[in-house]
């Protein structure tokens, strides 16, 4: 029991609190009526605590429910709670004993709502006023002392000490006043005769009855009573109810019948006739309701408005046509319909609003009023869901805006927002209010390469400035967030910077060559194109291209073998035995182009004797067609030409001497062997290069077969000379690895000689890939020579058949 009650206590004192912490932002201010406009009622910044700066930065307004209202306003630069204009406590609250006014303070970010309550203290402005400046009785003479007469009550439209506190009667013969109160609060007040009238000795009296308020200074106001005697007696009228009471809905059509008073007056005749007349009633009941003198009757004459008024209390006198009266209070509710709609009022939005702002951030403050009352004001807010904000109840009819999505400018930048409030009422009034919101954007988007990856084909040899492909990224962002700009990131092909080779432009993106490629440099390289946005910080992303070169057949067939004349001068001996299709020598030419265009064909365009020898047309070696015969010319001239296949096809030609002889002593003047020459002097240094050579052979042999012989008894005879080609004859691919315009060995040439038979071969062996090599043969391979030196990617099939060739004339002892 006592953990109870403690524990209650606990929850009373927190609530205590809570309820200071609430009320303790709320401000109150009282003032006097009538002040002058710009009067200062009280510093709202400093009695918030607020810094004065705060109150423009946090859009500080008042707002009132009532727009009538506008009494007051706030000072951004002061923070001063000021008067608008002249505020009369009569007109605005009439006989309210209290009368505030009620105004809301906003401040913004973060919404705050301060209630402000401004007193109007009555000031003693008003005089008392009687309903009549002159009260005309008629009294008999035979009336008894002590016989009452009822007067009108005076009004003071001030309230409290304001309004009227004391009646005097002017001092006279015969009348005294007496003042009682109702239960009600309303005073009785009456003439009470003290001495009996004489007609006969004073027929007319008049004497002032003055009414005083309780101001300071005093205000007063005066009727005056004027009293006739008369010879017979009569009665007062009567009403039948002391308090009529009704109801009427708000908007009850015109004419309509509030209540019906009705007084009764025991007399006959004009004494009995009775009328009736409002003895007091506020100016606001009277432009709305009318009486009908001769009935009674209460009738609506204008609009009734709950929400301006909605209780009217007047009072009517019933008199004859004595003067003698009596009065009624009349009480005419209005009751509230609900003829209100809901109003929505956007108090602040942020607009635009950002893309990126977190969930759950307000941006915009909404409040909704309905000036019926009861059910009929109660207000329910929502939006329609599909929008990615919600609104939540703040304080009292505020209701914030707040995003309960991401948003994406991308996705939607604009928002048409309907707030939709209905009323608790029946029938229930609903009103809409779209809100626009647009989504301003921030740079969130990459630029996005509409491609994974780019490729361009151009051919070798292209004119510089062309157009490789054009790169295309889309940015959804906007303006300049959106903007894409191209460029070329860094980078190097074979060393050089990838500037040098192409541009990008910036706009288009299309990617120009700044150079002619040569596809016997490089077949093919990357770049990385990078597009990048406008934003700051900009962002990026890249992507890369592929220029691939094809080839075009731009290199005419070299020949390696035999040197092209001129330059050298060779000559290659047949022995006499030789058989039909003994391999007698071979053409050797390469291509630096690729693929048809370094297809080579060998073709004899000329011979001496155009029958002896055929050259294969793919592999160039030179074989006897038939038998050498005795009748044969020792010397024996072919000229042939080589073509490769490209379109159209490039060719070179070379001249093929060939001695048949067994012996070089037998070689005759090598002199006539060249019939084409002309130069002479370079004639005879062939003939002593050849026959130098052709000695150095013979001499080189003997020893040989002379070392087998001793050895063995099955000689073998290699020839190891290296041909020497020239370094300006060697294809741009090739390296001169030894630095001594020598090739790598590639094409063994083996000279064997075998016991018991005269024809000695001449083996060409075209190259390590084609598999015609004797198993036998111990060749020395030079793949890895290859690699070496084109680098793996290059190492193809038909680069290596021409890429290794020397003379070797190799003994394996
Ligand atoms: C929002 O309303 C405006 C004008 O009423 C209209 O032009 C716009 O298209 C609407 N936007 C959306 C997203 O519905
Ligand atoms: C671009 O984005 C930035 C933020 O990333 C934003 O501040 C700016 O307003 C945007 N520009 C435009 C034109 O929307
Ligand atoms: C290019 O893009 C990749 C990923 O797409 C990124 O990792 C790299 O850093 C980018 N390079 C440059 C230079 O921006």
């Amino acid at each position: 029991m006592m953990a109870f009650s403690g524990q209650f206590l606990l929850k009373f004192v927190f609530s205590i609190i809570f309820y200071i912490r609430v009320s303790a932002a709320d401000l109150s201010y009282s003032i006097q009526e009538e002040m002058r406009p710009g009067s200062i009622v009280g510093n709202i910044a400093k009695d918030l605590g607020l810094e004065v700066i705060k109150i423009s930065t946090r859009k500080a307004r008042i707002d009132t429910e009532d727009s009538n209202q506008d009494y007051c306003d706030l000072d951004l630069k002061t923070g001063n709670f000021i008067i608008k204009k002249r505020i009369d406590r009569e007109e605005l609250c009439s006989e309210k004993a209290s009368c505030v006014l009620k105004y809301e303070l906003v401040l913004e970010s973060p919404l705050e709502l301060h209630r402000i309550s401004l007193l109007i203290q009555d000031v003693n402005d008003n005089i008392p006023v009687f309903p009549k400046d002159t009260v005309k009785l008629e009294i008999s003479e035979s009336a008894v002392k002590g016989a009452r007469y009822r007067l009108n009550e005076a009004h003071d439209a001030d309230i409290g000490q304001n309004t009227v506190k004391q009646y005097s009667l002017q001092r006279n013969e015969h009348f005294v006043l007496s003042v009682t109160e109702d239960a009600d609060g309303s005073k009785n007040i009456e003439l009470v005769l003290d001495k009996e009238l004489d007609r006969e000795k004073n027929s007319d009296l008049n004497f002032a009855l003055i009414a005083v308020d309780g101001g300071n200074p005093q205000r007063s106001g005066t009727t005056n009573i004027h009293v006739t005697v008369l010879d017979a007696n009569d009665n007062a009228p009567v009403f039948d109810q002391a308090v009529y009471k009704a109801s009427l809905s708000e908007n009850s059509p015109l004419n309509t019948v509030a209540v019906t008073v009705r007084a009764t007056d025991a007399d006959e005749g004009v004494n009995g006739e009775v009328t009736y007349e409002f003895s007091r009633i506020p100016d606001r009941a009277k432009r709305m309701f009318s009486l009908n003198n001769k009935t009674g009757e209460i009738k609506v004459i204008g609009g009734l408005d709950y929400e301006s008024y909605s209780k009217y209390e007047m009072r009517i006198d019933a008199e004859d046509g004595y003067g003698l009266s009596s009065d009624s209070k009349v009480i005419i509710e209005i009751t509230d319909v609900n003829d209100n709609s809901p109003l929505i009022h956007v108090k602040s939005l942020m607009n635009p609003v950002t893309e990126n702002i977190p969930l759950g951030t307000e941006v915009g403050i909404v409040n909704v009023q309905d000036r019926d009352s009861g059910v009929n004001g109660e207000v329910r807010c929502s939006i329609e869901k599909k929008v990615p904000f919600k609104l939540v109840p703040s304080i009292k009819n505020y209701y914030s805006l707040v995003t309960t999505g991401q948003l994406d400018r991308e996705l939607v930048s604009n928002y048409n927002i309907t707030i939709t409030a209905t009323d608790e009422g029946s029938p229930p009034l609903s009103s809409f209010k779209t809100v626009q919101l647009s989504v301003s954007d921030m740079n969130d988007n990459p630029p996005e390469f509409e491609e994974q990856s780019y490729s361009a084909y151009v051919s070798e040899n292209n004119k510089p400035g062309s157009t490789l492909c054009v790169v295309s990224a889309l940015d959804p962002d906007w303006r300049q967030n959106g903007t894409v700009i191209y460029s070329l990131l860094p980078g190097e092909i074979n060393g050089v910077s990838v500037s040098s080779y192409l541009s990008v432009n910036g706009d288009t993106g299309a990617v120009h060559t700044l150079r002619s490629f040569d596809y016997e440099q490089y077949r093919s390289f990357k770049v990385h194109i990078m597009a990048r946005d406008n934003g700051s910080p900009p962002l990026s992303s890249n992507v890369t291209a592929s220029v691939f070169i094809s080839d075009v057949n731009d290199n005419s067939p070299q020949i390696l073998y035999p040197a092209p004349e001129g330059s050298s001068f060779m000559t290659e001996l047949v022995p006499k035995a030789a058989h039909g299709g003994s391999l007698v020598s071979k053409v050797i030419a390469v291509d630096a182009d690729s693929g048809q265009n370094a297809w080579l064909s060998y073709h004899i365009v000329k011979a001496t004797d155009p029958g002896l020898f055929s050259i294969d047309l793919h592999s160039g070696e030179i074989r006897t067609q038939r038998d050498i015969l005795e009748s044969d010319s020792m010397k024996q001239n072919l000229i042939v030409a080589v073509k490769d296949n490209g379109q159209p096809s490039l060719s070179a030609t070379c001249s093929m001497y060939l001695l048949i002889s067994d012996n070089l002593a037998e070689v005759p003047e090598l002199k006539d062997i060249s019939y084409d020459e002309k130069n002479s002097k370079l004639t005879s240094y062939l003939i002593i290069a050849l026959v130098s050579v052709s000695t150095f052979f013979l001499t080189f042999i003997i020893i040989i077969l002379g070392v087998r012989f001793c050895r063995r008894r099955k000689p073998r005879l290699l020839f190891d000379g290296a041909v020497a080609i020239p370094g300006a004859y060697l294809p741009p691919n090739y390296a001169d690895v030894d630095g001594t315009g020598t090739l790598r060995s590639a094409y063994n040439y083996d000279t064997y000689l075998t016991t018991g038979s005269r024809t000695s071969d001449f083996k060409f062996v075209s190259s390590y890939n084609d598999n015609t090599l004797p198993a036998d043969q111990t060749l020395k391979k030079c793949s890895t020579d290859f690699s070496a030196i084109f680098g793996d990617a290059d190492a193809s099939p038909e680069v290596g058949t021409f890429q290794c060739f020397k003379l070797l004339l190799k003994q394996k002892c």
